[in-house]
């Protein structure tokens, strides 16, 4: 090439990335100057009817200057069932659809890939039934295994969120509907969600509860934040100052604008100075006559500003934010996305995403896969084997298109030649013991085929209505223990008596005492909730169709006494005495503390087994000032395809402050042809060997040696090698 031509060509480069520039510009100049042509048009009470919500899920529209509702729907992992405007759930709609798996199953697939996947199945069908904006994700840290709601959040390390949410908030937003990230911040229980008050250190919110949220805003550019019910550090969360003027606005310069957790608010003034922009749900103290106006955002709220109380200029920001998201989305000014529903192509993404994240935790003497010439008879057993499970738990609650329950998945799989029968074995009742005579009929059948499968474990609750006292993973109520509940254990201990060929996949949230019968089952599975498709998935994995690759996103230990909310911090705080929980475990969460402090777990973070085995060799680490890559080799050793979730961790030497054993930095999932083998390139920047300093109020970074380790879950490092930084 000569130069002339070169230069012409670098000529043309530069107009074009001008006139990007110059266009863009323009455009976001333009939006900005719509909304204050716009906030200049409306009235205070105008204004006022935006900020507050006009019916369940809706909040006020200005209809004479095509300022439309705002229509938002829960939740998490599917578009929830149609309300009526005042909290009927409406059964006459179509609105049954697509099931995604929950948030702990997508996590545990550790593919970023299918977290866009996902949010975009969720934003189209959001789109196509109508809504603006889907409530979720739901991010909160899980902190101990009794949280209630855990099954909907994803991971006990902010790594992995962090990673996560990005994918599922482009995937919903890139589909004209905004996500809602939720639960900011703190609301790490259910047990006495609406008067708790979070205590915790500088370094552990910083390090521990918000990266998930501020990859949320800076990277996802997340178009809307919900404040939760919980306080923090003596304010209420969904008007508090520190987080959401501070952090979220001012140090995140986060755009969008601020919800409330459904009756969230207590106070118009200190809502309203602190930095909630939409309040939403206080109509739920007043049912069955909601009166809009009576919300804190509402007439209290005008006769405050109208007496010169409060200033307006305030008010004038929280109506330009939610301009903005309505800009964002084509709501004004724009066309709206339709969306899809339905459709086959959804189903496979549920499907993928449940093949992907249930776990292989245990398999002895390679009993599975099964082997279909060796098995005549299947004793399908459990309630969860053939309970649906998409209408419980709570606000995520789904009316699913279709349900394939583990029983219908193994019966579809297993074909003519293979008989399977079903013995429910327990009732699904809090607090209740195990049935003598379900027990009879599990242990004759157990005893009659030739392998078991137990599907067990938590459950939504009991109704397929909305949470309830019987519920186990469900809103608003906490877990009373780590016990496998409805006599399961003693159930357990009957059939692997009666054939040790046991293989236990467990339905909830996360971890659950083994204790009693995990050395005598050769198999364990863990099945969260798994979707519309969770059946065809775990008989798929049970026989070997797909090779399983999910590893946990949060450690199970053996009891809830190893746990570190347990152990070190205050769970669920001593409610008697006073209201304040303590986090005492601070950054201590998680791994951080089982490796910490030495406390082997059943089952460690990041682990998952596979029908194949992986070789990893040749760590090199190459650094250019702060920034290092990693880079080294992995083998498929085995047999079969599969896929390998390398992890990477930094540990630091002699660090100047306490820091963990270990902390989550990269990963990549890494899908192998058996013999294939390939080279995998991890980056690292500054923030991957940073933490917290509290007293310097700043994150710092040591002048230190730094050990990379990699591997395939936290308690199985293969790799490891040094770097002075
Ligand atoms: C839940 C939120 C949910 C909202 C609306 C609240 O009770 O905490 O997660 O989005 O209700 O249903």
């Amino acid at each position: 090439m000569n130069t002339k031509r070169i230069s012409k060509s670098l000529l043309f480069f530069i107009i074009i990335m001008c006139s990007y520039f110059k266009i863009s510009a323009q455009m976001k100049f333009d939006t900005t100057a719509k909304i204050q042509a716009l906030v200049k048009q409306l009235t205070t009470e105008e204004k006022v009817k935006m900020v507050h919500a006009s019916s369940s899920f809706t909040s006020g529209g200005v209809a004479r200057l095509g300022i439309p509702e705002i229509v938002t729907s829960d939740g998490p992992h599917g578009v929830r069932p149609e309300f009526g405007r005042d909290w009927n759930l409406d059964n006459n709609s179509l609105d049954s659809g697509t099931y995604l798996p929950t948030g702990n199953c997508l996590a545990a697939t550790w593919n970023p890939q299918l977290g866009y996947a996902f949010g975009a199945v969720l934003g189209s069908e959001a789109r196509f039934r109508g809504k603006n904006i889907i409530l979720g994700p739901g991010i909160n840290i899980i902190r101990s295994p009794l949280n209630g709601r855990n099954f909907e959040y994803q991971s006990e390390d902010p790594f992995l969120v962090s990673k996560m949410v990005v994918g599922y908030i482009k995937g919903v937003q890139d589909q004209g509907v905004s996500a809602c990230v939720k639960h900011y911040a703190a609301n790490n229980q259910e047990s006495k969600r609406f008067t708790i008050n979070v205590q915790m250190s500088e370094r552990a919110l910083r390090e521990i509860y918000l990266p998930g949220f501020k990859a949320a805003v800076e990277v996802a550019k997340v178009n809307t934040v919900m404040g939760s019910y919980n306080k923090f550090r003596g304010q209420w969360a969904s008007q508090n100052n520190y987080l959401l003027n501070q952090i979220l606005k001012k140090e995140w310069n986060f755009k969008g604008f601020v919800m409330s957790d459904w009756d969230a608010v207590h106070n118009t003034e200190e809502a309203y100075w602190n930095g909630l922009d939409l309040e939403m749900g206080t109509d739920l103290r007043m049912l069955p006559n909601p009166d809009y106006n009576k919300f804190y955002y509402g007439d209290k709220l005008l006769a405050l500003i109208k007496a010169g109380k409060l200033s307006e200029y305030i008010l004038d920001d929280k109506v330009s934010r939610i301009l903005y998201v309505m800009f964002k989305t084509g709501m004004i000014d724009g066309k709206l996305k339709t969306g899809d529903y339905n459709t086959k192509a959804h189903q496979q993404t549920a499907a993928t995403i449940a093949e992907e994240g249930i776990v292989l935790l245990k398999n002895e003497n390679n009993i599975l896969p099964l082997n279909r010439n060796n098995i005549k008879t299947i004793a399908v057993i459990g309630f969860n084997a053939a309970r649906k499970q998409s209408m419980g738990g709570g606000s995520s609650q789904v009316r699913a298109f279709y349900e394939i329950t583990p029983l219908d998945g193994i019966k579809n799989i297993a074909g003519n030649n293979i008989k399977v029968e079903y013995a429910q074995g327990y009732e699904i009742q809090r607090g209740g013991g195990a049935n003598q005579q379900m027990i009879d009929e599990a242990v004759a059948l157990a005893k009659r085929s030739d392998i078991v499968v137990y599907v067990g474990g938590s459950t939504h609750g009991y109704r397929y209505d909305l949470w309830n006292d019987n519920a186990y993973d469900a809103e608003a109520v906490d877990k009373p223990n780590m016990d496998m509940p409805f006599g399961q254990d003693e159930l357990l201990d009957q059939l692997l008596k009666a054939n040790p060929k046991t293989v236990v996949a467990l339905m909830g949230g996360g971890a659950i005492d083994m204790t009693k019968w995990i050395s005598k089952t050769p198999a364990i599975l863990q099945n969260w909730y798994a979707g519309m498709e969770g059946g065809n998935a775990l008989a798929r994995i049970l026989f070997g169709t797909v090779n399983p690759s999910g590893k946990l996103p949060m450690t199970f230990p053996k009891k809830l006494e190893d746990n570190p909310s347990y152990a070190l911090g205050e769970y669920p705080g001593d409610t008697a005495k006073s209201l304040i929980v303590n986090y005492h475990d601070d950054i201590y969460v998680g791994y951080r503390y089982y490796d910490t402090y030495k406390v082997t777990p059943q089952f460690a973070f990041g682990h998952g087994l596979s029908y194949t085995n992986f070789e990893y060799s040749n760590l090199k680490l190459a650094a250019v000032g702060q920034n290092v890559t990693a880079t080294f080799m992995v083998k498929n050793t085995g047999k079969v395809a599969g896929a390998e979730i390398a992890q990477l961790y930094v540990h630091e030497q002699n660090a100047v402050l306490p820091r963990p054993e270990k902390e989550l930095k990269g990963f990549d999932k890494i899908k192998l042809a058996p013999g294939e083998q390939k080279t995998i390139s991890i980056k690292l920047d500054e923030n991957a060997f940073k933490y917290f300093d509290d007293l310097k109020n700043e994150w710092v970074m040591d002048k230190a040696a730094f050990d990379i380790l990699l591997g395939g879950a936290s308690d199985d490092i293969k790799l490891r090698s040094t770097i002075k930084l």
